[in-house]
């Protein structure tokens, strides 16, 4: 048995195990991803992350981002561990878990996806026993990647159920998110019936030009890749998100009644009430393993 057969089986024994194949709730991962950098894709998920425990949902960012410790910046608290530590440190899976405002949880990426190529199967088993253990902590999981069409963030993807891609009306923000899905729809591994791509105009000076843009990316999309996406909404460029990021706090908690705390709540709202049953969700093992054995294969 090669190694990625053996991880698939260790998914499927956990979820028999966890009793998922008979209907016990897995978590939604949602994956906040964009062409190019700088567009909000940090404040999408940790102000949605609020918006989500609003109404009741248990939610852990997972920051997949490398480079660049966003979310940790705008929560404000520095977090003692990463992936990494799960790996080397022998910490388990709630030991990284830090926990900030309104208690959602985060989990700071580290290094730690990027170098699991290399792990031997032992450790493999033991991340996706812990990360199995998050189905039961989150109902939805929120994966803030990097910018770009790297591997790594195409690997995230097409692990994902759900794909909110943030675009601006700069021009250079609707082509890099048409390279985007150009590339994504070209990945071997992609699966059009499985992930759904659902698009958030951000900075719009009105909803109109929100679903303007909308318009003007779908009919690049549909003429050329005919793929299917849909339009989740949008968020007003709003001055008093840029004073909370420069505070260290999500604008949804700072300031309520802001209009883009407001554009987060309709958004979420919208996300929460979408018919579930007809998203694919495998949870948390199950989308880490998939990237893992995904990697592996690469370096074969
Ligand atoms: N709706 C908005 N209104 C006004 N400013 C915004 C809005 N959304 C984002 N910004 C500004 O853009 C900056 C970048 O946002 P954010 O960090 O969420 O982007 P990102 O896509 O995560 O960036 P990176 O690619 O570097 O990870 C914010 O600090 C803020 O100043
Ligand atoms: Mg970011």
């Amino acid at each position: 048995m090669d190694q990625a057969t053996g991880l698939r089986n260790l998914v499927k024994s956990n979820n028999a195990a966890t009793g998922n194949s008979s209907g016990r709730p897995i978590s939604r991962v949602i994956t906040v991803t964009s062409g190019k950098g700088g567009v909000g894709k940090s404040n999408t998920s940790i102000n949605l992350a609020i918006q989500f425990r609003k109404l009741g949902q248990r939610v852990i960012i997972l920051d997949a981002d490398f480079g660049l410790a966003n979310i940790e910046i705008m929560f404000g608290a520095v977090p003692k561990h990463n992936l990494c530590d799960l790996i080397y440190q022998n910490k388990n899976i709630r030991e990284i878990i830090t926990w900030g405002p309104m208690e959602v949880g985060f989990i700071s990426g580290g290094s730690g996806i990027a170098g699991m190529s290399n792990l031997g199967r032992d450790y493999l088993t033991y991340i996706i026993q812990n990360l199995a253990e998050l189905d039961a902590i989150a109902d939805i999981i929120i994966v803030d990647t990097g910018a770009g069409i790297s591997d790594a963030v195409l690997e995230f993807l097409v692990a994902s159920g759900e794909i909110l891609l943030v675009t601006t009306p700069e021009p250079t923000s609707i082509t890099d998110s048409y390279s985007l899905l150009k590339a994504l729809n070209r990945h071997n591994r992609f699966d059009r019936d499985y992930s759904q791509i659902k698009v958030v105009a951000n900075k719009v000076d009105s909803d109109s030009e929100g679903q303007a843009l909308f318009n003007k990316l779908n009919a690049v999309v549909n003429r050329y890749l005919h793929l299917p996406i849909t339009y989740l909404g949008a968020v007003p460029q709003d001055q008093q998100l840029v004073k909370a990021v420069m505070q260290q706090m999500p604008v949804s908690i700072q300031n309520p009644s802001a209009k883009s705390s407001q554009a987060y709540e309709t958004i979420a709202a919208k996300l929460m009430n979408i018919d579930t049953d007809k998203l694919h969700k495998r949870g948390m093992a199950a989308f880490f393993s998939h990237i893992v054995t995904t990697a592996k294969k690469a370096q074969a």
